[in-house]
């Protein structure tokens, strides 16, 4: 039995209690805020920051800004980051993720440390997490923007289900170089089509509210110009006008940021003598001031302490002064700031108002994600979101939408459904790395299905025959026995060539453009052999085809279509699907005619065969293998009736431009219509033709619709030479078309 307290004993104890707890909070540092602030809702955002810059320590602050990477392959905070967040010295990591996982750090946020801010789960979901997309230049090929939309929302989904709250994507630099191994990340070579990908792909990962529990905080990114790389070597300088980065380069960006982008990246670039981790035209005026960004900045990888490199800086303390200044708020991996920050502050190299600013945006995105509220996931959800049969079913078809058909003479394709022996080979016929391409996310090789499979599961195991041929890299021909015989005991053949997924993406820059290794070779023993072949390519970039684009009779770019990539390829190559996806980028004939792209400025001495001093190549036409917008179907399309109203307008005026598309063929299909404008003569000179609209029409055989594009005063300007966006007086053309070369032609005019 209990004996009753007495009640002086009961007094000393609150006492005591009272004293210890007066003593707990004398001894909190001065950041210690309680969760009360983050919660309060009678306070507006900027209200809350506002109090948690008046409590925090500087070191704090200088915690939040700095981004660490979590052990890569477990997704789990190492020991030494555990204590660093326990400290309140590290905001937020990039690669951590699952629920588990982020949920256990995030414990040690909220309940060891003394600050008590949430982490901040950064990772790079690039085109899936789990469920894996075709590569986005793939996806751009879709010219559909609401495919990458959706597969961006499926991302996101399974992201945040996974504990990721923000991710590195999308990636908008504008790509004309294919040496570039970047160009994958990407929506290729032009400023109309890159910005409205820009836009939608930000749609989908944040949909209008990233605090909800299946949408992420998207990042546009490489901030700026990385695309330009000289040479088109990955990392290298760039000199890019004022002219060209607001022409070119500033478009997609600004379509981010329209679209409400949480967060930028800076790009590795040095941009005209200043790297774009520490430029300030770019991070301040233009961002910031011009733009009225008020999202965070983030560095890329380790950029901070390259700023030694490209010897702007002389010391860590140097590189975080120039970054931090320039207008970068968080430093990803290096640790420049955090261990110079203070001193910086202390010599008045940095302001601690700079600090506040880049912490702000810092606390905003974490408030706007909703991480005060809710900065736990729901690990039960976890399994089932990632394993949703609708993600891998939408993955299929935008897969099947994502395909080019290259070539197809005499209709090889689509294969007759009456085969019962198909060959299916080649390096990338069976492997389920490859069929991913890079940035895989989450993504599990096992959930891959591989061309092999694909066919597998229509014409049953017998109904294949695979061989290898070659590894990707194929530099033996060891294996080419096995193909040839494979063929020749079949009725046809599918082979599929392309390059290893690592091949393209960060630092895969290449200099030739071919086939790699001895992949040509081994086509040509399979086209000696006489049986009728299809080409299928997964590559990451445009390829030099040359003797593949004469003589292989069909020839389907799938890109690197992802998870479902064996079902998609077959059902386009068994006319299931009708492709209908047009080229984002220019296939080269060589690589001697890179940069190349449709929207050139025209030349004084433009070519001429009859005149010698004109602009071209004496051992190479200056025209493309495959256009920029080019794509055939198993369809023919017929494009008539074009009307262009009024045919003169105010600068301020609107045009609308319509024609017919007529399904000609016997099946159904889709023709993606585009529109291309010309500004015939300016004050400064305008490209041949610029994409200004394009819609992809679905035609029954025999079906027609019309399509309408308006073209308005921000489809018809021109920076003038005092910087001003206006619309010059004066004949422009406009031709509705089928690809980036020809189409229907007419024309209006802009009054003074
Ligand atoms: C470096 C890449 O350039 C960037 O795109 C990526 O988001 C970061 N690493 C983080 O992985």
């Amino acid at each position: 039995m209990s004996r009753p307290v007495p009640f002086v004993v009961r007094i000393a104890l609150a006492a005591a209690l009272a004293a210890l707890l007066a003593l707990v909070l004398l001894l909190m540092p001065r950041g210690t805020s309680p969760p009360a602030i983050a919660q309060d809702p009678s306070t507006d955002v900027e209200a809350k920051i506002d109090g948690w810059l008046s409590r925090m320590t500087l070191e704090q602050k200088l915690g939040q800004l700095q981004q660490l990477d979590a052990d890569f392959p477990t997704g789990r905070l190492r020991d030494d980051q555990l204590q660093l967040v326990r400290e309140g010295r590290l905001g937020s990591t990039l690669n951590g993720r699952g629920a588990v996982p982020t949920n256990a750090a995030q414990r040690v946020a909220l309940e060891e440390s003394s600050l008590r801010i949430p982490l901040l789960f950064g990772f790079d979901v690039i085109h899936g997490y789990r469920t894996v997309f075709p590569v986005p230049l793939g996806e751009a090929s879709s010219w559909d923007p609401a495919a990458a939309e959706s597969s961006a929302a499926i991302a996101a989904q399974e992201a945040r289900a996974a504990g990721v709250h923000w991710t590195f994507a999308p990636m908008v630099d504008i790509a004309r170089d294919p040496r570039w191994g970047r160009v994958v990340e990407g929506a290729g070579e032009d400023v109309y089509l890159g910005s409205v990908f820009s836009a939608a792909r930000v749609r989908g990962f944040q949909g209008d509210d990233y605090s909800r529990p299946d949408r992420v905080a998207a990042t546009a990114k490489h901030w700026v110009g990385y695309g330009a790389a000289e040479a088109g070597r990955d990392y290298n300088t760039t000199d890019i006008s004022e002219r060209r980065l607001r022409e070119t380069y500033f478009p997609p960006f600004r379509a981010a940021v329209d679209a409400g982008v949480a967060s930028f990246m800076t790009s590795f670039n040095d941009l005209n003598g200043t790297p774009a981790t520490a430029n300030p035209f770019v991070l301040r005026d233009v961002l910031r001031d011009e733009w009225g960004f008020d999202g965070a900045v983030v560095s890329d990888y380790t950029a901070f302490r390259e700023l030694i490199n490209h010897g702007i800086a002389a010391d860590d303390a140097d590189a975080a002064q120039l970054a931090v200044n320039a207008g970068t708020d968080i430093e990803m991996v290096s640790r420049t700031l955090a261990e110079n920050g203070a001193r910086l502050v202390a010599d008045g190299r940095l302001s601690e108002a700079t600090i506040d600013d880049a912490v702000r945006h810092v606390l905003r995105l974490k408030y706007r994600l909703g991480l005060f509220d809710r900065p736990y996931v729901d690990a039960s959800r976890e399994a089932a979101v990632l394993s949703d049969p609708e993600h891998r079913r939408e993955a299929r078809r935008i897969a099947g939408r994502s395909m080019v058909l290259l070539k197809n003479d005499g209709g090889a394709l689509p294969l007759s459904r009456k085969l019962n022996k198909l060959a299916v080979v080649g390096p990338l016929a069976d492997s389920k790395l490859d069929m991913m391409g890079t940035w895989i996310g989450d993504g599990k090789e096992d959930d891959v299905v591989t061309v092999r499979e694909g066919f597998e599961q229509v014409l049953g195991r017998r109904g294949v025959r695979y061989a290898q041929g070659c590894d990707a890299v194929c530099r033996s021909s060891g294996g080419f026995g096995n193909a040839v015989a494979a063929v020749r005991s079949s009725q046809a053949a599918v082979v599929v060539l392309g390059e290893p997924w690592d091949w393209s993406g960060e630092a895969s820059s290449r200099s030739q453009l071919d086939l790699p290794g001895r992949q040509l070779q081994l086509l040509r023993a399979i086209a000696a052999t006489g049986k009728p072949y299809v080409v299928v390519l997964m590559n990451g970039r445009p390829l030099t085809l040359d003797w593949a684009a004469r003589h292989a009779p069909a020839i389907l770019e799938a890109w690197y279509p992802g998870t479902e990539a064996g079902n998609a390829v077959a059902d386009v190559l068994l006319g299931r699907v009708n492709p209908g996806g047009k080229l984002p980028m220019s296939f080269p004939r060589n690589v001697g005619q890179i940069p190349l792209h449709y929207d050139e400025k025209p030349t004084g001495r433009p070519f001429d065969p009859a005149n010698k001093y004109t602009s071209k190549y004496l051992d190479v036409d200056n025209t493309p293998q495959y256009p920029f917008g080019f794509g055939l179907s198993y369809t023919r399309f017929a494009l008539s009736g074009l009307t262009v109203t009024p045919n003169s307008i105010a600068p301020d005026g609107e045009v609308t431009v319509t024609a017919t598309v007529r399904n000609t063929g016997r099946v159904a299909g889709d023709e993606v219509v585009q529109l291309y404008v010309r500004d015939r003569v300016a004050s400064v000179t305008r490209p041949v033709r610029s994409l200004r609209g394009f819609e992809r029409v679905p035609l029954a055989a025999g079906q027609s619709r019309q399509v309408t594009f308006r073209l308005d005063h921000d489809d018809l300007s021109l920076i003038d030479n005092s910087g001003r966006e206006v619309v010059e007086p004066g004949a422009f053309t406009v031709w509705v078309s089928t690809s980036s070369v020809g189409g229907l032609q007419g024309s209006f005019t802009v009054t003074g």
